[in-house]
C-alpha cells in the first residue's frame, strides 16, 4: 500500500519474446494492450471495455498487472514520471537500447515530439557527437537544441538528405523516425552512411516504397522498435536515474492539466502546443 508507481505496457511473461527479455515484442501484445475488454471490470448493464495498454488509467483507481506496474520511489514528481511508461521510454530506449550508438557517432531524429525529443536526450546520454533533430515546427526545433541537439533542420523547402549528409560529414550512423511518413523514411535511409541503421518508431505509416537497392548496396539495417525495447522494471528506474542526475529534463516536455480540463489537454496534444500533456487527478 502507498507505493508510488507508473503504469506501462503489459506482456505475458511466458512467450519466447518475454522469456528472451524482449517483452515489447510479446506475442500476446496486441491482445494484452490494444484490444481491451478484459474481464476485470463488469457491470450488470453489460460489458465494460477496459484494460487498454493493460490498464485504462483515466480514473482515480486503475486495475493493472504486476508486469506493467513499476515502482518509482519518492524522488520524481508524478507528472514527470507519467510519460516514462510510453513515449519517454520509447524515445530514449529507441536510442540507448535499440540503436545503441557508440560515443561520437552521428544520429538523426525525424520528428521532435515527445518521442523524438526523448530520443534526442537519449542520444546526448549516449554521447553522440552529432545529434540532428528534423521538424517543421520552429518551437520544437528550438526545444530540441535546448535538450542536446547539436543541429536542427526545418524540412520544409530543404534538401533534407543533402543537408544531413553535409552536417554529418558523409551520412549519419543512425536515424530514428517518429513521423511515420513514407517520404521521411526514404530520406532517412538516403541520409545514412554505409552500414548505418534506421529505427522505425512512428505508428501508422501505410506501406512505404523502400529503396531496396540502396539498403542492399550500403548494407543498411532497418528495424522496427516498440517501446524502446524496454524491459520496464529495469529501464524505467534507469530513466529515473537519468532524470535525477539532470540528464533527462522531463519538466521541459510536460504540461499539466487538471482532469476537468481534459478537452483543453486534448486540443493541446492535437495542435502540438503541448509536447506531453499530463492530466492530474483531483486530490
Ligand atoms: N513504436 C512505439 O512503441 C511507439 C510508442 C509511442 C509512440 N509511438 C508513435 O511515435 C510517433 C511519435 O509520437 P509523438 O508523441 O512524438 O508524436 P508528435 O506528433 O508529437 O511528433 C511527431 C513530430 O513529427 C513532426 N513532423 C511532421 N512532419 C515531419 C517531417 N516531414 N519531417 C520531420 N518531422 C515531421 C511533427 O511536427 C511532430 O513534432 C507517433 O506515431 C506515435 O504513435 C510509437
Amino acid at each position: 500500500m502507498g507505493t508510488r508507481v507508473v503504469l506501462t505496457f503489459n506482456s505475458c511473461g511466458n512467450c519466447p519474446s518475454c522469456v528472451a527479455g524482449a517483452p515489447a515484442y510479446c506475442v500476446r501484445s496486441t491482445t494484452l494492450n490494444m484490444r481491451g475488454g478484459g474481464d476485470a471490470l463488469s457491470h450488470p448493464g453489460g460489458v465494460i471495455i477496459g484494460d487498454f495498454f493493460g490498464q485504462s488509467s483515466f480514473s482515480t483507481y486503475a486495475l493493472a498487472h504486476q508486469r506493467n506496474t513499476i515502482p518509482v520511489g519518492d524522488g520524481i514528481d508524478a507528472a514527470y514520471a507519467a510519460p516514462l511508461g510510453c513515449s519517454v521510454q520509447t524515445g530514449v530506449g529507441g536510442v540507448l537500447n535499440a540503436l545503441a550508438p557508440a560515443p561520437g557517432q552521428a544520429l538523426v531524429v525525424f520528428g521532435a515530439g515527445a518521442v523524438g525529443l526523448s530520443a534526442v536526450m537519449g542520444a546526448r546520454i549516449a554521447g553522440c557527437g552529432v545529434i540532428v533533430a528534423v521538424d517543421p515546427k520552429a518551437e520544437r526545433r528550438s526545444l530540441a537544441a535546448d535538450l542536446g541537439a547539436t543541429h536542427v533542420l526545418d524540412p520544409v523547402g530543404a534538401n533534407v538528405v543533402a543537408e544531413l549528409v553535409e552536417i554529418t560529414g558523409g551520412g549519419a550512423d543512425h536515424a530514428l523516425d517518429t513521423t511515420a511518413l513514407p517520404s521521411v523514411l526514404t530520406d532517412a535511409l538516403a541520409a545514412l552512411r554505409p552500414r548505418g541503421q534506421l529505427a522505425i518508431v512512428g505508428l501508422g505509416a501505410p506501406t512505404a516504397d523502400l529503396p531496396v537497392g540502396l539498403i542492399m548496396g550500403r548494407g543498411l539495417r532497418v528495424r522496427g522498435v516498440v517501446e524502446g525495447d524496454s524491459v520496464p522494471h529495469r529501464f524505467i528506474p534507469e530513466l529515473i536515474g537519468y532524470h535525477t542526475r539532470g540528464e533527462l529534463p522531463l519538466e521541459k516536455l510536460v504540461t499539466t492539466y487538471d482532469f476537468d480540463d481534459f478537452g483543453t489537454a486534448w486540443d493541446a496534444a492535437r495542435d502540438g502546443s503541448a509536447i506531453k500533456p499530463v492530466l492530474t487527478m483531483p486530490a
